[in-house]
């Protein structure tokens, strides 16, 4: 689990890409939407499964969709964004958080932003690549002892989608962070 001030570069892919909206999935404590509303961002979106132990106020710019699963909240969000959008996709399992629903739905949310209008203008962040046992993975990690699953896939057929448009950088940093941005 990463935090979003672990993202190499944070500021300077903001405002190198002009972005303007924060689309968050998994809430979890707010600390990832509490960071993100001092970034400048004219609005944020946050989801998770189960309600938050405290939330901000949604007056603030701030919309929060709890009791989502983070794929069918982008689904719902997506086709109403029109300005440049930093994604951050870091909702994964569930169980270890008290909730209940797809514990890897990374794969549902890169297709559901894949559809996406006007995506080449848009950043897109993913955490906990290290337990992507993709042999090519540099930042893989299994083994006993974690509070994370080990998930099957590999990280080619996930991003094939967005490399026309995005240049993919994996930082091995933290829990391996994967930052698609526009070429
Ligand atoms: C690591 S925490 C999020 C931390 C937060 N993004 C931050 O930067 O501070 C992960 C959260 O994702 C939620 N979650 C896990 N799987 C989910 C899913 N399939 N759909 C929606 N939320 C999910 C969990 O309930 C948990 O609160």
């Amino acid at each position: 689990m990463s935090r979003l001030c672990d993202v190499p570069g944070l500021p300077d892919l903001i405002s190198k890409h002009g972005l303007e909206v924060f689309v968050e999935t998994g809430y979890g404590n707010g600390d990832g939407i509490a960071y993100a509303s001092k970034l400048g961002f004219s609005s944020l979106y946050s989801c998770d499964l189960k309600p938050p132990l405290r939330a901000i106020d949604n007056a603030e710019g701030a919309y929060l969709y709890f009791g989502y699963e983070s794929a069918e909240f982008l689904r719902l969000v997506v086709p109403s964004l029109k300005s440049p959008t930093l994604f951050w996709l870091d909702a994964h399992f569930p169980e270890k958080f008290g909730a209940k629903g797809n514990s890897w739905p990374l794969p549902d949310e890169l297709k559901a932003i894949a559809q996406k209008k006007w995506l080449d203008r848009d950043v897109i962040i993913c955490d906990d690549i290290h337990c992507i046992q993709d042999p090519e993975n540099p930042t893989r990690e299994d083994g006993p002892g974690h509070d994370w699953e080990p998930v099957a896939g590999n990280i080619k057929d996930l991003i094939s989608p967005f490399l026309a448009t995005h240049t993919a950088t994996l930082h091995e940093v933290s829990t391996g962070i994967l930052v698609l941005a526009p070429r």
